[in-house]
């Protein structure tokens, strides 16, 4: 990861217009939300998403939230439901994030889901994260815009200390009025409570007019990368392969001869952003699935992780 002059953005007209142009040019942009400072990539663009894990220092890849202006922009990227519907007309734009099905053609990097079907959508209230996201016209993935295992950033200086040089720009709107991270309320199935947040419980039982299912702490979220629906490929994977044994497909990385290369000139930035959909991809042949070594160093330490678990002996 490179170093980089960190601009300071005012948030004004010119300010977020030079936002949306940095972020739709693929680098990273931190901005303020209702919660807190987020820090945003275009959630199209694999590279730009595996940014973020660079800049953040983060060891394994979670699943991000797309960050949308409306219930409109929402529903071209998730199956969209009645309980949806009455969560985003009770609390959008505001604190809550919801986790539903993928829909087709939803566009959306398989770095922001991890490789899970389903995708996590909000919309922010905070004004300059409204007009930044319509800038855009597209999601914006941004977990919080701290290094990894530091403290959430509810001002632009927090995000200055944490990620000076390693980002693009900061749009600086003061401190966060919330100053805790969204509630994340999963209706791909039964809806379930998966992260406690600034919306209650009980608020959002109230106008589901059911109870949610809560996830025991360690369960889940708490454990990053351990989603109990996290993908795993259905073959078996082989790391550090040099080359093919047996019916293996190979995953390559750097200058091998392979059945796909997650990055011919060996960049991590670029192996990140295609490592869920090759893992996809060579999983629908059906044979046992063999992966080059890949360097331990950088964003390689979130790769050979989630790598890890995929070559892990299963559960079920
Ligand atoms: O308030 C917030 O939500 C802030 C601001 C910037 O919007 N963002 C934030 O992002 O807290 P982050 O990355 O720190 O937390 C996102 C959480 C993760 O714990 C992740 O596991 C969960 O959302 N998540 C994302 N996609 C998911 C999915 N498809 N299924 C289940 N959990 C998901
Ligand atoms: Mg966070």
């Amino acid at each position: 990861m490179s170093l980089q002059n960190t601009q300071s953005l005012t948030a004004d007209a010119a300010g977020i217009a030079t936002a949306a142009e940095l972020l739709r040019q693929g680098l990273l942009v931190a901005f303020p939300t209702e919660t807190v400072y987020g820090l945003g990539a275009d959630a199209r663009n694999g590279e730009a998403v595996a940014a973020i894990y660079a800049a953040k220092g983060r060891p394994s890849f979670n699943p991000l939230i797309a960050h949308v202006a409306s219930v409109e922009a929402a529903q071209r990227h998730v199956e969209w439901s009645d309980q949806a519907q009455q969560l985003a007309d009770a609390f959008w734009p505001g604190p809550l994030t919801l986790v539903l099905p993928l829909r087709a053609g939803h566009g959306v990097s398989s770095l922001v889901t991890a490789g899970l079907d389903t995708l996590a959508v909000r919309v922010p209230a905070h004004p300059t994260a409204q007009a930044l996201l319509r800038a855009v016209d597209g999601p914006v993935a941004a977990p919080s815009a701290n290094p990894s295992g530091r403290i959430s950033p509810t001002t632009a200086a927090h995000v200055r200390e944490g990620l000076d040089g390693r980002i693009a720009a900061i749009l600086d709107d003061g401190p966060c009025a919330v100053g805790l991270e969204s509630t994340i309320v999963g209706l791909a199935g039964t809806p379930a409570l998966l992260r406690p947040g600034g919306v209650t419980a009980e608020q959002i039982e109230y106008v589901l007019g059911t109870k949610l299912s809560h996830h025991k702490p360690g369960d889940l979220l708490t454990a990053p990368g351990q989603l109990q629906s996290h993908y795993a490929p259905d073959a078996p994977v082989r790391l550090n392969a040099e080359q093919r044994r047996g019916d293996e497909v190979l995953l390559g990385f750097g200058p091998v001869a392979c059945d796909l290369n997650l990055s011919e000139r060996g960049d991590l930035l670029e192996a990140a952003a295609n490592l869920f959909a090759y893992l996809h991809e060579l999983d629908k042949s059906g044979r046992p699935i063999a992966v080059s070594p890949i360097p331990g160093h950088g964003l390689g330490v979130a790769i050979n992780d989630r790598l890890r678990r995929a070559a892990a002996p299963r559960n079920s």
